[in-house]
């Protein structure tokens, strides 16, 4: 039996023979709303482990430094062991979500300028949007790291646009995370998926993405289904 480390909402971390690398273990669990709204997606595990996997081997071959190491099994992925800065950074092509909300901009109007956000990752406060001062004042990380993970997030933008559109997808949104391995590196981590992405098929714009389960649309397995198949 392996060692658990951590257990998050939608994967378990356990430790790995090599002291410098973890196995991270993808879940069916399925939470939205800060963990209020929680239920099983089929298989949802395992299409995320494998759309992260082909995901992460592309940007790291583009240049993206990032965690993943090798696919285990199909719900286990070898990774480096970093400890993971507490900031999701959220990029924005077409506003949606809960900027939408706050702002009162109807979903899919596309603004001029590509939006970067920053929460900090704490459950009891609800993953707050901070701005970089707050996250320095936070003692999270320096300004220049701020300025490091930013450019990261928008190559990462860059090229996952690119990927999906060439198969009928835009890329809307989405969220990541960076943590620093032992060498204080800090790397592209966590996970990139329909739970962390909003994807809209360009013809139809149907919502192919964790939307369909916030939003109680239905056909949620068959739409990570979906995503996998294109990107393939
Ligand atoms: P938002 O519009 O709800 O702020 O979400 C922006 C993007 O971040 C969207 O693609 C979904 C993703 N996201 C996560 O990955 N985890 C979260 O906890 C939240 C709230 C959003």
């Amino acid at each position: 039996m392996k060692e658990l480390m951590y257990e998050g909402k939608a994967k378990k971390v356990f430790k790995a023979e090599n002291e410098n690398e973890v196995y991270i273990y993808y879940k069916d669990d399925a939470t939205a709303f800060n963990g209020v709204k929680r239920s099983k997606i089929s298989n949802k595990g395992i299409l995320n482990n494998e759309i992260t996997e082909i995901l992460f081997i592309k940007l790291g071959k583009l240049g993206v430094k990032n965690h993943f190491i090798k696919r285990i099994d199909d719900r286990t992925q070898l990774c480096q062991k970093v400890d993971i800065i507490p900031l999701e950074f959220i990029v924005r092509n077409y506003i949606a979500g809960s900027m939408a909300k706050r702002l009162q901009i109807e979903e899919g109007t596309k603004p001029s300028n590509t939006i970067f956000e920053i929460c900090l990752k704490d459950d009891e406060l609800g993953d707050p949007l901070i701005n970089d001062h707050h996250a320095v004042a936070l003692n999270i990380c320096s300004y220049e790291e701020l300025h490091h993970m930013y450019k990261m997030a928008n190559k990462v933008n860059e090229i996952l646009s690119e990927t999906f559109i060439k198969e009928g997808i835009i890329l809307v949104d989405f969220k990541i995370e960076f943590g620093k391995n032992n060498q204080g590196e800090i790397l592209l981590a966590d996970e990139i998926s329909p739970d962390t992405c909003r994807l809209w098929d360009s013809e139809t714009l149907e919502k192919l993405d964790k939307d369909r389960f916030r939003r109680d649309l239905g056909s949620i397995e068959e739409a990570y289904i979906e995503i996998l198949k294109r990107i393939k």
